[in-house]
């Protein structure tokens, strides 16, 4: 609804049976019953508050990624929203006296409903929302918990992209499920145990054999062939993909990039195949003009074997008359930071650790402690970041965009193009980005967005002052 020149929204967290397999029901943790999430429409500009109530049997925590949110609402993991009934999680460190939980003086809980605000003071981009408690972030993301949200612009408003039933929000995810078509996650119930042994497969992070485009395993989209504008986000906890369409004759269509995580691109860039790490948002445009009635185009995952090689298929239905168009400018409203301005330069290494709880996944050495602040920036300041990685991680920061100014001493990727707020390091890869956090002060996180590595530790704390 609207009042006030705010825009209220109320989501109940709860339990939801949905039919994702055939013939058999799936229990979920859905956001208003439906898994993704209600999908929001916002502008630019035009606050927007969530009054989220939590009906499901544990705390929760929403966070609203790519978001430029004041502290309070940004979903810091020990923020909790409890269930009714559930203990004080003071009281409740006390009994179990577990040493990972560490005290957080500074959390803020709520007993069954918080509202959030959120400005939207940002360029238009597809934002996504998900659980983000402490712990319990990557279960919590496979049982549901995540939902799209669309902030529009001006800029975007005065391009002809294609609209309405040719622009096609698309949450890619990966699933595994036990043959009575509940969902398989490695860990224990993590209400049954505090933490999860840290074991393989778990440790790496968790895939899943059957691939998800918005609640629906491999579904066939029916388009007109005209352009279309696909916005892609993967929302799986470990999975990457390396996405391409392609034709029933073998023919591999453009995927026209448009927009990163953090909205437009200044100009398009052509991709034959686009990698898409966790949590990544890329905005493409594909032109289905030429192609028979009748015909296919699969979304195919060259990362992927046997069933998680396919995404998804449109199905080519008449052809149709197409107004929309990919100008060679998309917009000049990018910040353009040059390395000279930094006034520091931080390094970071992402990578396996040993700590006293056991082995997890670590930012330089240490697991994560909400009492512990791991860096403290100046609002304004432009700075470069440094990450080094052992194995894939992708990298996410909250409350900035940043651009990716090198990989390993070199210029960065195609894909890097444009502003963003996830950089996937792959393997042994050095990257640089440089960002300025230039909205709201207070505590903040950057981590690993392969869920599991998040919730075994590999996340940190950024204060802006
Ligand atoms: Cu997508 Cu810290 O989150
Ligand atoms: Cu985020
Ligand atoms: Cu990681």
């Amino acid at each position: 609804g609207t009042s006030g020149g705010t825009d209220r929204y109320e989501i109940t967290q709860r339990q939801a049976t949905a039919r994702i397999l055939p013939g058999v029901p799936t229990t979920l943790w859905t956001y208003n019953g439906t898994y993704p999430g209600p999908t929001i429409e916002s502008r630019r500009g035009r606050p927007v508050t969530v009054l989220h109530r939590n009906e499901l049997p544990v705390p929760t925590v929403v966070h609203l990624h790519g978001g430029r949110t004041p502290a309070e609402s940004d979903g810091y993991p020990t923020d909790l929203v409890l269930p009714e009934g559930w203990p004080d999680p003071a009281s409740r460190r006390r009994r179990h006296g577990t040493a990972h939980m560490a005290h957080d003086p500074r959390a803020v809980t709520s007993r069954v409903t918080r509202e959030y605000t959120y400005p939207l003071d940002q360029r238009a981009a597809l934002l996504w929302y998900h659980d983000h408690r402490m712990d319990f972030t990557a279960p919590a993301i496979w049982r549901g918990l995540t939902g799209m949200h669309i902030v529009r612009d001006a800029v975007e408003d005065a391009l002809d992209l294609p609209c309405g039933e040719r622009e096609l929000a698309l949450m890619i995810a990966d699933r595994a499920f036990a043959a009575d078509g509940s969902l398989a996650y490695p860990a224990l119930d993590p209400e049954l145990r505090d933490r999860p042994g840290v074991t393989e497969p778990y440790a790496a992070g968790v895939l899943g054999d059957v691939i998800v485009v918005n609640g629906a395993p491999w579904p066939v989209h029916e388009v007109d062939a005209v352009r279309h504008r696909l916005r892609l986000v993967n929302a799986s906890n470990a999975r990457h993909y390396r996405l391409e369409a392609v034709t029933d004759d073998g023919r591999r269509l453009d995927l026209v990039q448009i927009g990163a995580d953090q909205g437009l691109l200044a100009a398009p860039v052509t991709h034959t195949a686009l990698p898409i790490a966790p949590s990544e948002r890329y905005d493409v445009v594909v032109d289905f003009a030429g192609l028979r009635p009748g015909s296919r185009v699969r979304l195919r995952n060259r990362l992927g074997s046997g069933r998680t090689r396919e995404v998804m298929a449109f199905r080519v239905t008449r052809a149709a008359s197409d107004h929309s168009t990919i100008p060679k400018a998309l917009c000049d409203d990018l910040p353009t930071w040059r390395r000279s301005q930094a006034t520091a330069v931080r390094r970071f290494t992402f990578r396996a650790g040993q700590g006293q709880q056991g082995s997890g996944w670590y930012i330089d050495g240490k697991p994560f402690d909400p009492s512990r602040t791991d860096v403290r920036t100046r609002r304004g300041a432009v700075e470069v970041w440094r990450f080094t990685a052992d194995v894939h991680h992708p990298v996410h920061i909250h409350q900035t965009g940043f651009r990716v100014l090198s990989r390993d001493g070199r210029a960065p990727l195609p894909y890097d193009a444009g502003l963003k707020d996830t950089v996937s390091l792959r393997p042994g890869e050095t990257a640089e980005v440089i960002l300025r956090f230039d909205g709201h002060r207070g505590r903040y996180l950057f981590h690993c967005h392969n869920a599991e590595h998040e919730d075994m530790g590999m996340m940190a704390n950024l204060e802006i002052v």
